[in-house]
């Protein structure tokens, strides 16, 4: 990878990371993704789901606890999420009726008394939080909830919202590059939430070994047509120029909350004092299916006007329509991929919290003993 271009004169990247050549991005197995919303896994029908390439059969046992198992029978690898559940807990083999618990071992075989005591299919760490239900499919002694990515916003009772999840046609990377620097907005979303002042502004990237911040405020500005609307919402007839900021925060693996709104110009937003704006969170989780394909979980939290079903709707609606657009470029940028398999990626400025993005899972896979630019 080759920085192409020098940052603009404003902008204050605070470092850069080592260039990178990958262009294939494999993921982690060693990390903990959204694998369901919470509403999706139940006791009564199995979900089938493939996280980092695993395809796993997802259900909840008599506790209620989600349980996710490798979506293959051990008798003859029929897929385990077509089967049933049983009212206690456990899933039947569609084929010939096998019956496994959570743990996935088998408690029956119909048309024998003894049971195999090697009857048994893999099982996966899963946890229920925030709204979702998340799994890890790598080593189970490193599973430790307590690395679950923080996204509190969505389970809290200060702040409200929706979302809805993408099958997106990409590498999760490409998703991570696009939610990492937001001057596409510009150019992707003109009619929506882009303006000029998104790549003439300063930014700062900041990062640890599992996290990077990108922060951008704009000063002074007319507020685009999504962020007017949201500024009437909450002040009826709102008219003048507003203070808008960009927060961006990446945690590994997959998650990039981030923390968006406009403020009345000159009222203290910059400080602290956002009572004279609208602050929304979108929360972003990227699960990676494959290599070109992704499961792109989003929702937009804000922290105003809690109890407005209409703008819980709306929000949701006018997020699906920018995010369409993402959708669609990722995939053309995809398919460009695959059609110039020989092309290395040039990074930009802008690209400094997408890179250290990148080298925070580099290191994550050197440490499964795996390479960054490992290809399929
Ligand atoms: Fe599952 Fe035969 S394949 S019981």
């Amino acid at each position: 990878m080759t920085i192409a271009a020098s940052a603009p004169a404003q902008q204050t990247v605070q470092s850069s990371p080592q260039p990178a050549a990958a262009k294939i991005f494999p993921y982690p197995l060693d990390a903990w993704y959204v694998a369901a919303w919470d509403h999706e896994v139940t006791a009564k029908t199995p979900l089938a789901r493939t996280v980092a390439g695993k395809p796993l059969a997802l259900f909840r046992d008599q506790d209620g606890q989600p349980a996710a198992l490798a979506d293959a029978c051990w008798h003859r690898l029929a897929p385990l999420s077509q089967g049933k559940l049983l009212g206690n807990g456990e899933i039947q083999c569609p084929y010939h009726g096998l019956q496994y618990n959570a743990a996935g071992r088998c408690t029956h075989m119909p048309a024998q008394e003894t049971i195999n005591p090697s009857a048994v299919v893999p099982s996966y760490p899963a946890v229920e939080r925030y709204r979702y239900v998340w799994v890890w499919v790598g080593d189970p002694e490193k599973a430790d909830p307590d690395q679950i990515p923080d996204m509190h916003q969505m389970s809290s009772s200060e702040w409200a919202g929706d979302g809805e999840t993408i099958t997106a046609d990409c590498n999760y990377q490409l998703i991570l590059d696009n939610l990492m620097d937001l001057t596409h907005e510009e150019f992707v979303h003109s009619s929506s939430i882009g303006q000029d002042e998104l790549s003439e502004s300063d930014f700062d990237t900041s990062h640890d070994g599992q996290t990077v911040t990108v922060s951008r405020w704009m000063y002074d500005i007319d507020a685009p047509p999504f962020w007017l609307k949201n500024m009437r919402d909450k002040f009826p007839g709102f008219d003048g120029k507003v203070d808008r900021w960009q927060i961006i925060h990446y945690q590994y693996p997959g998650t990039i909350c981030i923390d968006v709104g406009v403020a009345a110009a000159g009222t203290g937003a910059p400080e602290g004092d956002r009572s004279q704006g609208v602050n929304g969170f979108v929360m972003n989780t990227i699960t990676p299916i494959d290599l070109e394909t992704s499961h792109y979980f989003w929702a937009f939290m804000r922290n105003y006007c809690l109890d407005s079903q209409r703008i819980t709707t709306q929000l949701r609606q006018g997020v699906h329509g920018v995010f369409k657009e993402d959708e669609d470029m990722l995939r053309a940028q995809q398919e460009a991929i695959r059609a110039n398999p020989d092309h290395e990626f040039y990074s930009l400025s802008i690209d400094a919290g997408g890179m250290w993005v990148r080298r925070i899972l580099d290191e994550a896979l050197a440490a499964e003993g795996r390479s960054g630019s490992e290809k399929k």
